[in-house]
C-alpha cells in the first residue's frame, strides 16, 4: 500500500443531535503506520466523530473512504468489515476470564469435536501476545489480576488478532501510572511498525505530543485544524484547544 493513499478518511462530516451540531463538517484521515490524536474539551465532538467510523451512529451527511474506496458504515458490524475496531476506555474484557479466553470470546476455537479448545487459544494467545507484548506472562490469571497496561494489551491483541487494520483508541492512558503508561506507548510502537492506523482520542496533550505524529483539534464540533506534532509546542496545541486560535507560521490542515 503506498503512503498516498489513506488508510482511512473522513470528509466532511456533520452531524446534529436536536439543534445541536455535535460535529459540524469536520474531514480527518489516517495513513498507515500513523497514530493522529482527536483532542478537544469535553463536548467538542471527538467521541461522536469516532462513533460515526465505528458505525454506533449514523451520520446526517459526508463521506467515509477506506483505503481510498467510498465504505459504507451503518453499524459496528459494517465497520468490522472494513477492519476498523474500537478499543473503548473500559476496554469490555471479562474480568473473571484468562487472556486467552478473552482474546476469544465470543469467537472460541473448538476441537473437531465441537469442544472449547483451551490448549488452541492459549497457543494463539502466547503468539499474539509475545508479538505484542513480551513481557506478559499472566496467561493462567484471570484478567481481573493484570495490571491496567496489561489488561490494555490484552483488549489491544484481541482487535488486532480478528485483523484490525485501523484502531479507534478512546483515552487509553488516562487510567494508567508512568510505567503502564509507558508499556503502552511501546504497544502503539508495535502497531504502527506493522502498519496499523491509529485514531487517539485525548485530552492529555503530554500524551499526544509523545504518542501522535499528528493532531486534529475539534472545537465546538468543528475541526480547529490538524498539525504535525513536531511543528507544534504544547502552548499552540492548547491555544487550538481553549481558543479555536490555529498556530502561526505551521502548515495547518483545516
Ligand atoms: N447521543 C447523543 N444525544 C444527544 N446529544 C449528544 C449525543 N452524543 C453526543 N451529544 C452531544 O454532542 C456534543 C459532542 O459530544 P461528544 O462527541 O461526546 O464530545 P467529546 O467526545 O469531544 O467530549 C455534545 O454537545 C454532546 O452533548
Ligand atoms: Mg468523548
Amino acid at each position: 500500500m503506498d503512503k498516498q493513499t489513506p488508510l482511512v478518511e473522513m470528509r466532511d462530516m456533520h452531524i446534529a443531535f436536536g439543534g445541536i451540531k455535535a460535529v459540524d463538517h469536520v474531514s480527518v484521515n489516517l495513513y498507515p503506520g500513523e497514530v493522529v490524536g482527536l483532542l478537544g474539551h469535553n463536548g467538542a465532538g471527538k467521541s461522536t466523530l469516532i462513533k460515526i467510523l465505528s458505525g454506533a451512529y449514523a451520520a446526517d451527511g459526508g463521506e467515509i473512504f477506506v483505503n481510498g474506496e467510498k465504505a459504507t458504515i451503518n453499524n459496528p458490524r459494517d465497520a468490522r468489515r472494513y477492519n476498523i475496531e474500537t478499543i473503548y476506555q473500559t476496554l469490555a474484557l471479562a474480568d473473571n476470564l484468562d487472556a486467552a479466553s478473552n482474546l476469544f470470546l465470543g469467537r472460541e476455537l473448538t476441537t473437531p469435536m465441537g469442544m472449547v479448545d483451551d490448549d488452541a487459544m492459549e497457543a494463539e494467545c502466547r503468539k499474539i501476545m509475545g508479538r505484542l507484548n513480551p513481557n506478559f506472562q499472566k496467561f493462567s490469571e484471570p484478567v481481573s489480576a493484570l495490571s491496567g497496561g496489561q489488561r490494555q494489551s490484552v483488549a489491544i491483541a484481541r482487535a488486532v488478532y480478528f485483523n484490525a487494520k485501523i484502531l479507534i483508541m478512546d483515552e487509553p492512558t488516562a487510567a494508567l501510572g508512568p510505567h503502564e503508561t509507558q508499556m503502552v506507548s511501546e504497544l502503539i510502537q508495535q502497531l504502527k511498525s506493522e502498519g496499523i492506523g491509529i485514531f487517539l482520542i485525548s485530552h492529555d496533550i503530554h500524551d499526544v505530543m509523545e504518542l501522535c505524529d499528528r493532531a486534529s483539534v475539534m472545537k465546538n464540533g468543528q475541526l480547529v485544524g490538524t498539525v504535525d506534532v513536531n511543528d507544534v509546542t504544547d502552548d499552540d496545541l492548547l491555544s487550538m484547544i481553549i481558543l479555536g486560535k490555529r498556530p502561526e507560521n505551521v502548515n495547518v490542515d483545516a
